[in-house]
């Protein structure tokens, strides 16, 4: 029998990669403030994405999660928002278009702020300090009072969520997203590129099925018009996550409100810990993030306290083992949780097994090794007679050169030209975009 939940139960359980605020009370009272805050989600959105994962888990639909790795305070703007939000719809409808399913649409935006670290401090030049956790806990800066956890970053966090997520819902319901559109979705920087081509010639080709559908006075569907799109961010800083726990008027059920979809990092899903504790207890669709030291048992036992309905929308396993980790990795546990008759979204996030250093320093990512993940998580699959159900990726609209390689190839000399990320590197525009031809085709595969 399970102990009873509550929003605070996960205070009693070991707790990993939290802050240590100096000021308790100042801590206390922001969290009161924030649970008289309106929520960011309505319960009623995260059981809708709840039946879109059903879906995808069900080999009907995919499911296409990214965004940036860690949102800031700094770069916070319409723009930013716009041309992540942009590049994210572009990928769907390739997809959508070249492999005709079904794309589910998921942010790592409007609360994205929280970053589990490796080490608890950080030392450069014989100095230590605390490590930088997000703009939610503390500043980048190396400066010691830029480190020190401030309570106050919890609300603008939320303010900056809020704001964001209200853009977000315009762009996806006010016309921007409408499918006439699909033209202006590029960037002006991939305009010129191969990549921007490719896309240009698949619009011209929905273009033409849209005309084709208006002469035949089939034009008139909403989803021509607009399209959901969810948000999720890593529920690390539960003091912030327990305060958007709402209950639901029309089923009863708690929910976190902070987004629709909350996942567990790779860090913080012990069995036994205060992460597994809280989310097992609100009814949105969660996800588990597994690396390459999930062992089957563990998995068995997080799904068992996580979806014990073993309900299809509950649950998104998110892979991230490593390019060279998968095919020895993942069999094993898509046996298991197939022999088990567990119902789950299996993911793939081909970003966080595939971080290395360049000899210049920056951190990296090599998208000939993002790819090969995509694909051998594809294969694995296929050959387990499993559904690869999605991508969980890092990405943004911005022109940077965060990641190397690509069809426009970004060096190793080339990263410090627009490195702009406050944690992990993220793919660019074209990167993306050359990422979802490849998955609209091995989807199309698939589906056949
Ligand atoms: C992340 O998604 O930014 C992250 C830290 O992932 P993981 O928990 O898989 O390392
Ligand atoms: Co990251």
């Amino acid at each position: 029998m399970s102990q009873p939940w509550s929003p605070s139960s996960w205070r009693a359980k070991p707790i990993q990669q939290q802050p240590q605020y100096p000021d308790a009370a100042h801590l206390s009272t922001v969290e009161q403030t924030l649970a008289s805050y309106p929520p960011l989600v309505f319960a009623g959105e995260a059981r809708e994405l709840r039946r879109q994962f059903a879906e995808v888990t069900q080999g009907r639909a995919f499911l296409l999660q990214g965004g940036d790795c860690a949102e800031s305070f700094a770069e916070f703007s319409a723009a930013k928002i716009r041309d992540t939000f942009k590049v994210l719809l572009q990928m769907a409808i390739v997809m959508t278009f070249a492999a005709g399913s079904p794309v589910v649409k998921v942010g790592r935006m409007a609360g994205q702020f929280a970053k589990p670290r490796s080490a608890n401090d950080e030392t450069i030049d014989g100095v230590t300090l605390p490590a930088y956790r997000g703009d939610i806990v503390n500043g980048i800066g190396f400066d010691a009072t830029s480190r020190v956890p401030d309570p106050e970053r919890l609300l603008q966090a939320y303010h900056q969520s809020t704001a964001s997520l209200n853009l977000l819902r315009a762009f996806a319901q006010g016309g921007f997203a409408d499918l006439h559109q699909v033209h202006k979705w590029n960037l002006e920087f991939i305009e010129n590129s191969a990549l921007g081509e490719k896309y240009n010639q698949l619009a011209d080709r929905i273009d033409e099925t849209l005309a084709f559908m208006r002469a035949c006075g089939m034009d008139t569907s909403p989803q021509l018009r607009e399209t959901s799109f969810f948000t999720a961010h890593e529920a690390l800083l539960l003091n912030y996550e327990q305060a958007f726990v709402r209950r639901d008027s029309l089923t009863g059920g708690d929910y976190a409100c902070s987004a629709h979809m909350l996942w567990i990092g790779d860090r913080t899903r012990q069995v036994d810990g205060a992460h597994v504790e809280f989310l097992r207890g609100v009814g949105n669709p969660i996800g588990v993030k597994c690396g390459p030291s999930m062992s089957s048992e563990d998995l068995i036992r997080l799904i068992d306290i996580l979806n014990p309905d073993n309900d299809p929308g509950r649950l998104n396993l998110i892979v991230r083992m490593g390019a060279d980790k998968v095919e020895a990795g993942l069999p094993r546990l898509l046996r298991t949780v197939k022999e088990e008759g567990r119902h789950v979204l299996w993911s793939s996030d081909p970003m966080h097994g595939n971080t290395i250093k360049a000899s210049s320093g920056y951190k990296t990512r090599d998208f000939a090794q993002i790819l090969a993940e995509v694909k051998q998580f594809f294969q694995v699959h296929e050959a387990e007679g499993t559904y690869a159900g999605g991508i969980h990726i890092e990405m943004t609209g911005q022109n940077v050169t965060e990641c190397i390689g690509g069809s426009r190839p970004i060096t190793e000399d080339g990263l410090s030209d627009r490195y702009h990320t406050h944690c992990d590197p993220r793919m660019n525009a074209d990167q993306s975009l050359e990422l979802a031809f490849l998955i609209a085709e091995t989807l199309k595969q698939v589906r056949r």
